[in-house]
């Protein structure tokens, strides 16, 4: 049997092969064991605890070190192994253990897009304090040969860093990534390209004439250049192990990241804080470290309730359109021309193909024809697009925009685009018209768009199902098609078999590519305010978020659009503690030993009577009430704002409102007279009878004439009482 030592813990190919051969035998599933924070005894040796835990149900010496997978041993006391059943049952009864929970499949929130925006390269900046802050990054690892990644100009590290460059496998770290660890396959680098993209957006290097096939072309550029880079690996091609990620999250805290950028998540909402994949639990940690968690909302949109972005520590971000929009056209053979949507990087040359005709007959679910029918033709496809399309011959394809989003749209395999379902209905029936209907299907091309922002349809969208009561996602960033570096290994489209197109920079969408924004952002606020604690950060980023163009709604962009400039100085923050965040884990209804298994604090005690209404009054930037139908209600709220603006400083408070409610705010005027000062107010909020399922949205800002701090008020009266 395989002898451990911690070094050992990081080949975890080797492990789960011999692992995976028991569960075979034994119906083992991989467990993840949740102890809580380490012991402070110095002498206490977490492996040797684990084992002995093992032992003591599986009776073997041997057998016991071969399940375990893994031992969380620097921020936070834990394990995963392979369980039966019964073990899982035993070891949950031992002592100190919070919880036990099945290992699940995590994925990146991507599939591919375009345009690059940050902040301006000459804004103001700390450059001294930017380089000191370190972004880490859980992810696919990273390419670091790539441009984006160079360290021309960098100092080492910054002595606070604690990590090392443990990347495997031909894998340098230079002093722009200082660090690397791996949680899946041989090795720190990116063979998928995901997040070599997501850590360029927010801290790459800037790049001159980065491109992708002269569709966008420019600089790619993150956010904070100076920044440093830490890459963490628990995700591949296949997905993200929990266990990898809470593997991660323990390292990263000790080796004293700044910041955390998370572009992943579950695919389902979940429906509770604990069953987010242990990114609930990890983020928790960092929070109480001092480390601002962010993480992508999911891609899951435009449904209500799709947010599998949901601890309330966490900066959950949506994603939103640019102002560069890439459009691809389609010419008819009666020279008509359509504006569709993909990125189709194929020149056809001025080459028209016939449009298959195809009858009645259905060649799959999604395309209209026979196998026979569409070789060297293209091909029309009812709701989206199928790739078998193309492995049978098919030339190109026009596909019917369903209404329903199946997530980003991004590269093309081949050369194909979504039409409206009126546009697509021009092309069936002049295919319908004619005997032989040909079409053109253009490269694609970059226009400037008026509307942007709007926050795209695949953008998962609020209530979050684990936690209504507080509005998520929190905010939007840019988060359609947007080009950064890429991994070399990887194709653009995202199929590396059929794909032989091989890229530096590619152009991708996702609300993974919004994260690496807001995360730019935090760490260009943190390189000001090197202090500011985790939510005061969050806080600033949210109250000086822009208005996002069309109808409101805080349930797709949250406060709205990310504001770098102002973010650094806002005025005013509504602060939390990690003591803030226990109480508001005790009024959502968790009992103590759920609150020790998310937050690992074995000290917890709840107040004596917590209830889910006192939750409006966790002092988020945010305002949200839930109130029964047809019933009127008079509810007061409180928050408390911390000054960071001018020493003397005086704010007047102004309330837009909406029918349905009266809003008065107490007192109107707040006056500071010194830096960090403290001051309470209270929002009474005054309604009706209103009728199931409205939403009403209102906001307060408080303004001393440069600062505005803007925060939603939100009503939401429930379709019906919940238990
Ligand atoms: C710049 O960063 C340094 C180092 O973190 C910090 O001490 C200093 O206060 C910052 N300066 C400004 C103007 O924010
Ligand atoms: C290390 O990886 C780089 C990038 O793929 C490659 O160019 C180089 O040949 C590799 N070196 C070795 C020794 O494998
Ligand atoms: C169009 O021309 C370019 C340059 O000659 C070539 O690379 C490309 O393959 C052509 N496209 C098609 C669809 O034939
Ligand atoms: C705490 O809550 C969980 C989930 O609702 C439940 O399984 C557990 O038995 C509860 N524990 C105590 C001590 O009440
Ligand atoms: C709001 O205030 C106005 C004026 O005082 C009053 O007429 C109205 O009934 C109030 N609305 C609610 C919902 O209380
Ligand atoms: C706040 O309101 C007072 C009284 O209306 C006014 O004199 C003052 O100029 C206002 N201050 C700001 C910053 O708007």
């Amino acid at each position: 049997m395989v002898k451990r030592s911690s070094i050992i813990f990081f080949t975890c190919i080797v492990i789960l092969l011999i692992c995976d051969a028991a569960s075979d035998v034994e119906h083992r599933k991989t467990y993840v064991v949740y102890m809580g924070s380490l012991p402070e005894e110095s002498s206490y040796s977490p492996i040797s605890h684990h084992l002995g835990m093992l032992q003591q149900v599986t009776g073997e010496t041997d057998a016991a070190s071969s399940l375990l997978i893994r031992s969380y041993k620097r921020s936070f006391n834990g394990f995963a192994a392979k369980l039966t059943e019964e073990q899982r049952e035993k070891i949950a009864r031992m002592e100190g253990v919070a919880s036990v929970f099945p290992n699940t499949v995590l994925h990146t929130h991507t599939t591919r897009s375009w345009d690059c925006i940050g902040l301006v390269e000459s804004v103001k900046r700390n450059v001294s304090g930017e380089s000191d802050v370190i972004i880490g990054f859980l992810d696919t690892g990273i390419w670091p040969e790539s441009e984006s990644f160079t360290d021309k100009g960098f100092a080492p590290p910054p002595k606070k860093w604690k990590g090392t460059c443990a990347g495997g496998k031909n894998f340098t770290c230079n002093n722009k990534i200082i660090g690397a660890r791996f949680y899946r396959g041989d090795s720190a680098r990116d063979d998928v390209g995901h997040g070599s993209h997501t850590a360029s957006i927010a801290a790459g290097n800037n790049v001159n004439g980065a491109g992708f096939y002269g569709i966008a072309e420019g600089t790619a550029r993150g956010g904070v250049l100076s920044a440093r880079i830490a890459v963490y690996k628990p995700c591949d091609n296949e997905g993200c192990s929990d266990a990898g990620i809470l593997a991660a999250f323990d390292d990263a805290i000790a080796d004293g990241v700044d910041i955390l950028s998370l572009s992943l998540g579950g695919m389902f909402p979940p429906d509770d804080l604990y069953n987010d994949g242990g990114i609930s639990i990890g983020s928790f940690h960092a929070m109480a470290k001092g480390i601002l968690t962010v993480q992508s909302a999911g891609n899951e949109g435009p449904d209500p309730n799709s947010l599998t972005s949901v601890a309330p520590w966490i900066l959950s971000v949506a994603a939103s359109t640019t102002d560069r929009q890439i459009i691809d056209k389609l010419v008819l053979g009666n020279g008509a021309t359509l504006v569709g949507d993909s990125v189709n990087a194929f020149d056809p040359n001025g080459t028209k193909y016939p449009l298959a005709k195809c009858k009645d007959r259905i060649y799959s679910d999604v395309c209209e024809c026979l196998k026979s029918e569409i070789q060297g033709k293209t091909v029309l496809c009812n709701t989206r697009i199928d790739i078998k399309a193309h492995e049978a011959g098919a030339v190109g394809a026009i596909v019917k925009d369903s209404g329903v989003s199946n997530g980003p749209t991004g590269v093309t395999l081949f050369p194909y685009l979504t039409l409206s379902p009126k546009e697509y209905n021009v092309v069936a029936s002049y295919s319908r018209s004619l005997s032989n209907p040909e079409a053109e299907i253009m490269k694609s091309e970059s226009i400037a768009d008026d509307n942007a922002p709007r926050v795209a349809k695949f953008s998962s969208r609020g209530p979050s199902v684990a936690v209504p009561e507080i509005l998520k996602p929190d905010i939007t960033a840019p988060g359609v098609n947007i080009l950064a570096a890429y991994s070399p290994l990887a194709s653009p489209s995202g199929h590396d078999d059929l794909d032989p197109r091989r890229v530096k920079y590619n152009i991708i969408s996702g609300t993974s590519m919004a994260c690496p924004h807001a995360s730019g952002i935090a760490a260009y606020v943190k390189s000001f305010h090197p202090n500011w604690s985790p939510a005061a950060i969050k806080s600033a980023i949210m109250t000086t978020a822009k208005l996002i163009n069309g109808p409101k709604d805080h349930f797709s962009y949250g406060l709205g659009h990310v504001n770098p400039m102002q973010a650094v100085d806002p005025g005013l923050v509504y602060d939390l503690s990690k003591q803030d965040y226990l109480e508001l884990l005790c009024n959502l209804g968790y009992n103590t030993s759920i609150i020790k298994r998310i937050s690992g604090d074995q000290s917890v005690t709840c107040p004596k009577s917590p209830a889910r209404p006192l939750i409006r009054n966790t002092n988020f930037p945010s305002i949200l009430i839930e109130e029964q139908s047809m019933k009127p209600f008079d509810v007061q709220i409180n928050r408390i704002v911390t000054n960071v603006g001018f020493a003397n400083s005086e704010y007047n408070v102004s309330v837009q409102s909406t029918s349905g409610v009266n809003i008065t705010v107490e007192p109107k005027v707040l006056s500071f007279k010194s830096f960090s000062e403290k001051q309470s107010f209270v929002v009474r909020i005054v309604g009706g009878k209103l009728p199931a399922g409205s939403v009403l949205f209102a906001s307060l800002v408080w303004s001393d004439g440069t600062h505005n701090v803007r925060s939603p008020i939100i009503v939401n009266i429930l379709k019906s009482t919940r238990g």
